[in-house]
């Protein structure tokens, strides 16, 4: 279903990003790889080819999904790669480790700008190509977090749940184009995330913490992403701690797990 096909994925130099490159490769598609670190993507780029990706089967292209100047450039380099873009999978995020009380508003607008902004501007860049193609699919690496909020992650909450209303509304827009909508709902995975989160001053976090750390492993959370997309899934839920659960409360008995969330630490 993979092969032959041209995916460009954001946040491609680390975690959720790299382990789908390598299934990707694996399944014969050639691969547009974007993210800040040039040397990190050229790591990922490498490490395809262990896949079985030839060299000229993965694009390496450095963007900042915050540049939006950089943004009409990049969709035409990416285009121009394989003449197409089959699927967009905007998944470079960053999240938050601090108290709303805490959080400088230049911290909320930075996470606003990577995990909403760089996304819509990605989008909007790439939905014509795959408007003049007739297909399409546009992917996101929402999160659990954009269906629940938890404390120390009020902004991140926020932008996720702005990302999963900005591309169920895409989808009902796009649908009768041939282009589909794929959003992902990961619970907690064992990757960088906790390490690059923001404080409330906007530096760094610079660890791991519990719950990422007791996360699933990212190579099998990509796996399942693989077979949700193959099956054509509109949304992927991907986690196996008690977080995935919580998805099943709040819908069905939202006191019960906003009473729950309270006693969260
Ligand atoms: N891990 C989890 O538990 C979890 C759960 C739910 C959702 N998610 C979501 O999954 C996605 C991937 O995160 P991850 O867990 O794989 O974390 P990660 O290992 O920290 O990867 C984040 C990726 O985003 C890229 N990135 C960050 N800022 C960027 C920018 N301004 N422009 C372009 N790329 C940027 C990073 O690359 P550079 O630094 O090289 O730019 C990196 O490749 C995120 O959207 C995250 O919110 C993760």
């Amino acid at each position: 279903m993979f092969k032959g096909k041209t995916i460009w994925i954001t946040g491609a130099s680390s975690g959720i990003g790299e382990a789908l490159a390598y299934e990707f490769a694996a399944a014969g598609a050639s691969l547009v790889l974007s993210a800040r670190r040039l040397e990190e993507l050229e790591r990922v780029k490498a490490a395809c080819g262990k896949q079985g990706a030839g060299a000229d089967d993965v694009l390496v292209l450095p963007l900042d999904v915050t540049d939006e100047a950089q943004i009409a450039a990049a969709t035409k380099a990416a285009q121009g790669f394989r003449g197409r873009i089959d699927m967009l999978v905007n998944n470079a995020g960053i999240s938050q480790r601090s108290l709303c009380v805490d959080t400088d508003m230049a911290t909320y607008r930075r996470l606003f700008e990577v995990d909403v902004f760089g996304q819509i501007a990605l989008t909007k860049a790439v939905l014509p190509v795959m408007q003049d193609q007739g297909s399409g699919h546009m992917v996101v690496t929402a999160s659990v977090a954009g269906k629940i909020g938890v404390r120390q992650r009020t902004g991140y909450c926020a932008a996720k749940h702005a990302m999963m209303g900005f591309f169920d509304a895409l989808r009902a827009e796009v649908a009768s184009e041939g282009i589909k909508v794929t959003t992902i709902t990961p619970g907690f995975i064992r990757t960088n995330i906790a390490t690059h989160a923001l404080k409330g001053d906007g530096s760094e976090f610079g660890k791991v913490d519990k719950n990422i750390a007791g996360g699933m492993d990212v190579g099998k959370c990509a796996k399942v992403i693989m077979r949700g997309i193959e099956k054509g899934k509109k949304e992927i839920p991907v986690g196996e701690g008690s977080e995935m659960k919580a998805l099943w409360v709040k819908r069905f008995f939202p006191n019960t797990l906003f009473k729950m969330v309270e006693k969260m630490g």
